[in-house]
């Protein structure tokens, strides 16, 4: 990717960069809306992601130039509006831009900016974080600061909390800057604290992108994130985190029937990622499998946030002998399933599942064997 990103930076700027960063998408393993409520999630970088190059300018010009469009977005570095429709990707970057000094960091000023990519699109990967951090560790390289690892990843949710405007919680961002290749990355979300968790041997991710995208997908996931809020406050407790599943069952007469089936599915999904990380570290794959699973039926029953499209592949993954289990990953409501198999699981068995859901739904999902990979670095150029 590196020589392309150069290639098309000249192409688009007459000119090499002078800085490279790269931030990988993510996989939701296990630990669905757990980190909003201040709970536990697993996740995994895969070995794809967003690649940024810049160079500085001195007349106070931003440009960005992406793969994916042919128009460069220019603005005057004092110009911080959110833009609107082709240009709006331009607000991951811009966000960061903005989140900078909310955490006593400079901006760089003037400068000629690509973003390539090579993740699948809308495949729930979290592209989204992946621009963001790589965006962060060029702009920070280019202005000599060099913060921690936790800084960047906070910069990065502080851009999509406040200047895109989702209210998510630190999974995507974290899993991007703390992946390591054949780990998953644990996130106390309370901290927020960081850790690796070997990932045993032979496990092997399958994700299936069915390509549909609830058309309300952003206000579903804000609706869910003040149903959790309002629960923790029928509990008096500031986060879902803070309760576990028996208080919660025997105060089910403080909660309307749906703020109920929401804490239900956060607060046993919490206990869910604990049983996970000790079956991870017996290296009980099987065991694993059944928590995955568990949680994705959670997310159909309590949180609502599947779709036949969703449940209908993880019926029929789990059916296959290969495969110790699956889930939908990421904020749900569309999206992509996640399979976890052993190596007997390959591209005919994955094939068999795409052909029976094209048979269904009349097109087939997109298929990647995801491979895991580290987190957000620089390069030199
Ligand atoms: C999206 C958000 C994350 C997390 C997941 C659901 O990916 O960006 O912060 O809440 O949904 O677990």
């Amino acid at each position: 990717m590196k020589p392309w990103l150069i290639e098309k930076f000249r192409a688009s700027f007459g000119r090499a960069p002078h800085w490279i960063a790269r931030a990988p998408g993510r996989i939701e393993f296990i630990g669905n809306h757990t980190d909003y409520n201040g709970g536990p999630v697993l996740g995994a970088a895969i070995d794809r992601g967003v690649w940024v190059g810049l160079a500085l300018r001195d007349d106070g010009q931003r440009r960005f130039a992406s793969d994916q469009l042919s128009e460069v977005v220019a603005l005057p570095a004092d110009r911080m509006k959110k833009q609107a429709g082709a240009a709006a990707w331009v607000n991951y970057p811009l966000g960061v831009l903005a989140a900078l000094p909310e955490f006593s960091l400079r901006a760089p000023a003037g400068f000629d900016y690509l973003a390539m990519s090579d993740l699948p699109v809308g495949a729930g990967l979290s592209s989204s974080a992946a621009i963001e951090l790589a965006s962060g560790l060029a702009f920070l390289a280019a202005t000599a600061q060099q913060p921690s690892r936790e800084i960047l990843v906070k910069v990065g949710k502080h851009a999509e909390n406040h200047f895109v405007g989702v209210p998510c919680g630190i999974l995507d961002q974290g899993v991007s800057g703390f992946g390591k290749k054949d780990h998953l990355v644990f996130i106390d979300c309370r901290g927020p604290r960081f850790e690796t968790v070997p990932l045993p041997g032979g496990a092997h991710f399958w994700i299936f992108n069915t390509h549909t995208k609830h058309a309300l997908v952003d206000g579903l996931y804000a609706a869910r994130h003040r149903e959790c809020m309002e629960a923790a406050q029928a509990l008096s407790v500031g986060l879902l985190v803070e309760t576990n599943p028996a208080a919660l069952l025997v105060a089910e007469r403080k909660f309307s029937p749906i703020v109920f089936k929401r804490a239900r599915h956060i607060v046993e999904e919490i206990a869910r990622v604990s049983a996970t990380v000790a079956a991870l570290r017996v290296g009980d794959l099987a065991a694993v499998g059944k928590l995955l699973t568990a949680s994705h039926r959670s997310s159909q029953m309590w949180f609502e946030n599947s779709t036949p499209e969703l449940d209908f592949l993880v019926t029929t993954l789990t059916s296959q002998p290969a495969v110790f289990g699956a889930r939908l990953t990421g904020g749900g409501f569309g999206g992509a399933v996640m399979a976890l198999t052993s190596v007997a699981f390959g591209d005919d068995e994955a094939n068999l599942v795409a052909a029976a859901y094209a048979e269904k739904f009349g097109a087939a999902p997109d298929i990647l064997h995801a491979q895991t990979g580290d987190g957000a670095e620089l390069f030199t150029p």
